[in-house]
């Protein structure tokens, strides 16, 4: 992302030097480029042009306020996957027509809200599922618009635990099923079926398992078109995938076209719901390096940052590139070094002999195309403190989540009154 460069050897987010806001906020903290996100977004569109669609941002990639906001004030709808990232969702500005739910697991009390607040769009993913929905929904006199999540039964061919559209996932309805499941629909009252959905997983890095997916999608409307059923809605999820390491994920133009290949004559009203695409490479994760050391033959960078912080690295063994901040100025070569970070698992590890050049206790270090599934994904373990997100645009930032403190952290328990506290 050109919005991450080097600046006289500082790296700067757009105008603004890093070293300058470590120095101000403290580390470790996420920070995302808004001009990158505005550019993914309208790269995400423009990609689209002519055909009639809606991007649902999923939110769950990067759900703080102002994000959700900033894609908001450029149209976008959302797709949410809980009541948190609905309320969230509404909360930032987007309309509830243009919310899609989605989700294998729906609860009567969200479904319920989600009517409450006129949800534009039920990603419908059993028929349990749907047989609550209509109960819900008729209880509360709403008509539920919805759309069938299909299990197509392909491999996205990403990491196993972000793949989701194979037989035995637990994602969505079995092709042989959909004929059935839609013939009930047409006789729930309060249920006003629209179509079909499909998402087979997330950071695909090839254009194959789409087209695969979405050929099989396409049948499938032409059956129940045939069977006389109406279907005017295709939500085609998201899953594009970003550079990591040395990936070269498919151009959105490439994808565009398979979509429009497949889907462009059928009359059917699009919806997409890209997360990773439009956050990921517009945000890092900055931490300082605490110390350095020897043992059994390792050297070991431990960073303030850990995988509380950013599970990526250790959930799925996923490769972020890491740099300096400010860069070095004598050429060191190379040597493998872990760079870890300070709770109390052997997973606490960011990078496995890393090849970098010399790393010195002070050093500030970033983890690329860290604003997907980094934020989100944090938790306090070790009684660790979220740390701040911070958005720039041009020469100014604010820092759109402050870091927790830890009375905050500690208040959100209750020691109740049985317990002897002395
Ligand atoms: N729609 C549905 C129904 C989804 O389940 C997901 C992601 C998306 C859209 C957005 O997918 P994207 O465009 O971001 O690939 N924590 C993992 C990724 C989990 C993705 C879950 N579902 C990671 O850090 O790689």
């Amino acid at each position: 992302m050109t919005q991450f460069s080097y600046c006289g050897g500082v790296l700067f987010c757009e105008d603004v030097s890093i070293n300058d806001m470590a120095r101000n906020v403290g580390t470790p903290f996420y920070c995302y480029s808004a001009e990158a996100l505005e550019q993914n977004y309208r790269s995400f569109v423009g990609a689209f042009d002519g055909l009639d669609k809606e991007i649902c941002y999923a939110v769950k990639s990067n759900s703080n306020q102002a994000v959700i906001r900033l894609f908001a004030n450029l149209g976008a709808g959302a797709d949410v996957v809980s009541e948190g990232e609905l309320r969230r969702a509404l909360a930032a500005g987007i309309s509830p027509d243009k919310i899609v739910f989605s989700g294998v697991g729906k609860s009567r009390a969200e479904l319920t809200t989600a009517l409450e607040f006129g949800c534009g769009q039920f990603n419908v993913e059993s028929r349990p599922e749907l047989e609550l929905l209509s109960a819900v929904a008729a209880d509360l006199g709403k008509t539920a618009t919805v759309v069938f999540r299909v299990n197509p039964d392909v491999d996205a061919e990403t990491h196993d635990k972000i793949s989701t559209g194979r037989a035995g996932d637990k994602f969505g309805i079995e092709f042989e099923q959909i004929g059935e499941v839609y013939a009930r629909a047409e006789a729930l009252e309060a249920i006003d079926a629209r179509g079909l959905a499909v998402h087979i997983g997330s950071q695909l890095t090839r254009l194959d398992p789409f087209l695969a997916a979405f050929e099989k999608v396409a049948n499938l409307i032409n059956d129940l078109r045939m069977q006389g059923y109406s279907v005017d809605r295709v939500d085609l999820g998201g899953g594009l995938g970003i550079v990591y390491r040395d990936e070269n994920p498919p151009a959105l133009n490439d994808y565009a076209e398979i979509v429009q290949t497949v889907f462009g004559d059928m009359k059917l009203a699009l919806t997409f719901e890209p997360g990773r695409r439009l956050t990921g490479e517009a945000g890092i994760l900055v931490s300082e390096v605490i110390y350095v050391k020897e043992s059994g033959g390792r050297r070991f960078a431990i960073v303030d940052a850990a995988m509380n912080d950013l599970i990526r690295p250790t959930l799925y063994d996923a490769w972020h590139d890491i740099d300096f901040v400010v860069e070095k100025t004598a050429e060191t070569p190379l040597s493998p070094i872990d760079i870890v970070g300070p709770v109390c698992e052997t997973g606490d590890v960011f990078a496995v002999q890393r090849a970098m050049p010399e790393i010195d206790a002070g050093d500030l270090l970033l983890f690329r195309s860290a604003g997907a599934y980094g934020a989100v994904m944090s938790s306090t373990y070790n009684s660790r403190p979220l740390i701040p997100e911070i958005l720039v645009k041009g020469d100014q930032y604010a820092v759109v989540r402050p870091r927790l403190d830890y009375d905050q952290l500690i208040k959100m328990d209750i020691v109740p009154d049985w317990i002897f506290t002395g």
